[in-house]
């Protein structure tokens, strides 16, 4: 084959970008591939604080966020935008990533062009439709529509296999642990964190939340846990960069503002999150990124949820099932606070998600795809 391979990569949120930037970059280098980054903004700022740190410049900006958007808006204009991009790039291949809105309507939309789809972190699943919600489904509507799928660990293999799935399917570890070494070594000058002020005399506990399985009672339950435990520890500080949407803000500000040792950040750039993430003593949270990243730093991560579909570093023992139950956040906090050898069998440092060259391999399988040595 002459004519090189047109690979579209789309996504438009924070994770995404993370996960897939390392791959646009990789892609980018070899001269056998035509690269076209198309991006729906689903984020904006937080999407773009991510392109720069990678230096990606994408061919397309849908720019479609809104405050406060809901499913169908978002879900139907990136049907229709993105329908405008693929018919006119006409490329080979357009990969997209996860289980967000804009990877399974630009999955939907691809598949509708009749373009070839692979899927990036294929085969996760709790399979129960409403956890998490919507992106559970998203990721079945992804991986139902994919010619390729490229799969973190043997767990998300299976999951596919068990669905009827059985060709295209390849292991591979997940692009983030690549995003994740790429920014620790490369980004050292980025990663300052002097700006918070932690208090050095204290223990950092990170915290995170925006599911929207945790709108409502249950971040409501998360934060008393915040309150709660500042108020039995003098010797911790939380940390919370908060969410932009609004159903998060909404509830944290009024509960959380003000109180003694809880520090209420904007998000993070991710150069800095990834060095705060390294400093704190324990994270909590309900991000799945942010549960493959942790084990590769030897922080226990407490989950903010009461099923996951990462169930690996569980089994590996670095991170623990908490839900969004104020007493048992706190009796599992206290737990790694009070007893150092509970805390010491949680803080190993290995992944089970990756080896930081997930990139690399799945460059090689599109090549092999598509006949190319
Ligand atoms: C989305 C994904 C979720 C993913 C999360 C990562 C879906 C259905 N949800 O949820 O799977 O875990 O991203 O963070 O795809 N906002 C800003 N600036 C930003 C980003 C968001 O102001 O850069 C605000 C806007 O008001 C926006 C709202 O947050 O309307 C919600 O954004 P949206 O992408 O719909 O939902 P997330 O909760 O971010
Ligand atoms: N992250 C970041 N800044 C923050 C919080 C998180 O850069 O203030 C990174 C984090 O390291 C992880 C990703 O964002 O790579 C996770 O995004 P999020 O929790 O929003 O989404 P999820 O992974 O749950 O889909």
């Amino acid at each position: 084959m002459d004519k090189k391979i047109k690979i579209a990569l789309v996504f438009g949120t924070r994770p995404e970008a993370i996960k897939m930037c390392p791959l646009v970059k990789r892609l980018e280098q070899n001269p056998k591939f035509d690269v076209v980054t198309l991006v729906t903004a689903q984020h904006r700022n937080m999407l773009d604080s991510v392109l720069e740190l990678f230096d990606v410049t994408p061919k397309y900006d849908l720019d479609l966020m809104k405050p406060n958007q809901n499913l169908w808006n978002l879900s139907s204009e990136i049907l229709l935008k993105t329908k405008e991009v693929f018919e006119k790039e006409r490329p080979d291949l357009i990969l997209v990533h996860g289980d967000t809105t804009s990877a399974s309507m630009s999955a939907l939309s691809a598949f509708y062009s009749r373009i070839k789809i692979a899927h990036v972190e294929a085969g996760l699943r709790t399979f129960d439709k409403n956890y998490p919600f919507p992106e559970e489904i998203n990721r079945v509507i992804v991986d139902s529509v994919s010619d390729l799928m490229f799969c973190p660990t043997d767990k998300a293999v299976e999951n596919l296999n068990v669905s009827g799935i059985k060709t295209g399917i390849h292991k591979t570890g997940n692009t983030v642990i690549d995003a994740l070494f790429y920014t620790l070594k490369n980004n050292k000058d980025k990663a300052n964190i002097d700006f918070l002020n932690l208090n050095p005399d204290l223990k950092t506990i990170l915290l995170t939340s925006h599911r929207r399985e945790n709108f409502g009672e249950p971040l409501k339950n998360i934060c008393s846990a915040a309150v709660e435990l500042v108020k039995k520890y003098n010797d911790i500080e939380i940390v919370y960069p908060v969410h932009p949407n609004p159903n998060v803000q909404n509830t944290v500000l009024p509960m959380l503002k003000g109180i003694e040792r809880v520090k209420l950040i904007e998000p993070l750039d991710y150069a800095p999150f990834c060095a705060l993430m390294k400093k704190s003593h324990i994270i909590l949270t309900d991000s799945g990124g942010v549960q493959e990243e942790a084990p590769s730093l030897g922080v226990p991560v407490l989950v903010l949820r009461d099923e996951t579909e990462r169930p690996e570093a569980i089994e590996f023992g670095t991170v623990k099932l908490v839900g969004a139950h104020k007493d048992k956040i706190i009796q599992n906090v206290s737990l790694l606070l009070d007893n150092k050898e509970e805390y010491d069998k949680m803080s190993k440092s290995a992944n089970p998600y990756g080896d930081g060259k997930a990139c690399s391999y799945i460059e090689k399988i599109i090549l092999d795809y598509f006949g190319i040595a």
